[in-house]
């Protein structure tokens, strides 16, 4: 798979993974849209992209609001012709136990880290299926495979995308359109400093797992060659990629473990 020229839109383009896969997008001479909330860093974001590639767009929209979502959604798929790629990765955590958390914040993250891929993805179907021809990848989590302490929300939002990622892969294989789940670990970004607290606030923390975990740019090459490759899903992990093994075949050490992984504060 060849992505010069290609249109790319890519959501969470502003920071982390996201960025890092606009950065390799635009060296290979694809054609982006970079979608994000916050307007300085994706401006940044492209005026480094802008240096390999002949088009990049920034689209900057709040993940959290449906209606704002629904409606980028549509103008952007009706402006552009038919996208190539679509890369739905835009995502926030949190860390609150699921007994403390209101449910305004599960509600909040499940628009962030499901609806609002549904409903970019919805909006670019009908002109990928007029093609012949496109991809969809989507950034799940190990969270997308197992509960984890204190992200009740997050989890069941990435399991979500599973069901309905995977459903649509068999929808779309007759259109020629792909569709690749990637199920990150720890990734050495700023997603736990973003992740919110029972109030909705910024911990501003960043954790160890993740300050000690896999550059964002060796995730986001990964991440392509994944897609290249039409790769159905993909895990990019370091050791913690074990605990998906457990899971399936050793259930009982896995809880053993998995109970280890609660934090104190
Ligand atoms: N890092 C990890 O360890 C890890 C592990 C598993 C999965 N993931 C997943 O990887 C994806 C990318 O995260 P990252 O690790 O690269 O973290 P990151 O650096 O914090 O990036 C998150 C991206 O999502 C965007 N975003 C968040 N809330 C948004 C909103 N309301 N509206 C619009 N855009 C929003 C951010 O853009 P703005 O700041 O511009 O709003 C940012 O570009 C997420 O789906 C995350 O769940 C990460």
């Amino acid at each position: 798979m060849n992505f010069r020229e290609k249109l790319c839109w890519i959501t969470g383009a502003s920071s982390g993974i996201g960025k890092e896969l606009s950065l390799l997008l635009a060296k290979e001479g694809a054609r982006l849209i970079l979608s994000g909330s916050n307007v300085d860093l994706l401006n940044s974001v492209r005026d480094e992209c802008i240096m390999h590639t002949n088009y990049c767009t920034v689209i900057p929209f709040d993940l959290s609001n449906p209606l704002e979502v629904e409606k980028v959604a549509n103008q952007t798929a009706a402006k552009h012709e038919s996208i190539y790629l679509l890369i739905n990765n835009g995502g926030i955590s949190h860390r609150s136990l699921a007994m403390e958390t209101p449910l305004s914040i599960d509600r909040r993250i499940m628009e962030v880290d499901y609806f609002s891929h549904v409903a970019i993805t919805k909006a670019v179907i009908p002109k990928m299926v007029s093609a012949g021809e496109g991809h969809i990848a989507v950034t799940s989590s190990l969270a997308g495979k197992f509960g984890l302490h204190k992200r009740s929300a997050y989890s069941a939002a990435k399991h979500a995308l599973q069901g309905f990622f995977e459903t649509l892969r068999i929808e779309l294989q007759p259109n020629n359109i792909s569709v690749t789940i990637v199920y990150p670990g720890y990734i050495n970004t700023p997603i736990s400093i973003r992740a919110i607290d029972a109030k909705g606030n910024p911990t501003g923390k960043m954790d160890n797992a993740q300050l000690n975990g896999i550059p964002a740019k060796d995730c986001a090459i990964k991440y392509l060659k994944a897609i290249k490759r039409k790769q159905p899903n993909v895990i990019i992990a370091g050791k913690e990629k074990v605990m998906v093994f457990l899971k399936r075949f050793f259930p009982r050490i896995f809880f053993k473990l998995i109970l280890r992984i609660r934090k104190p504060d």
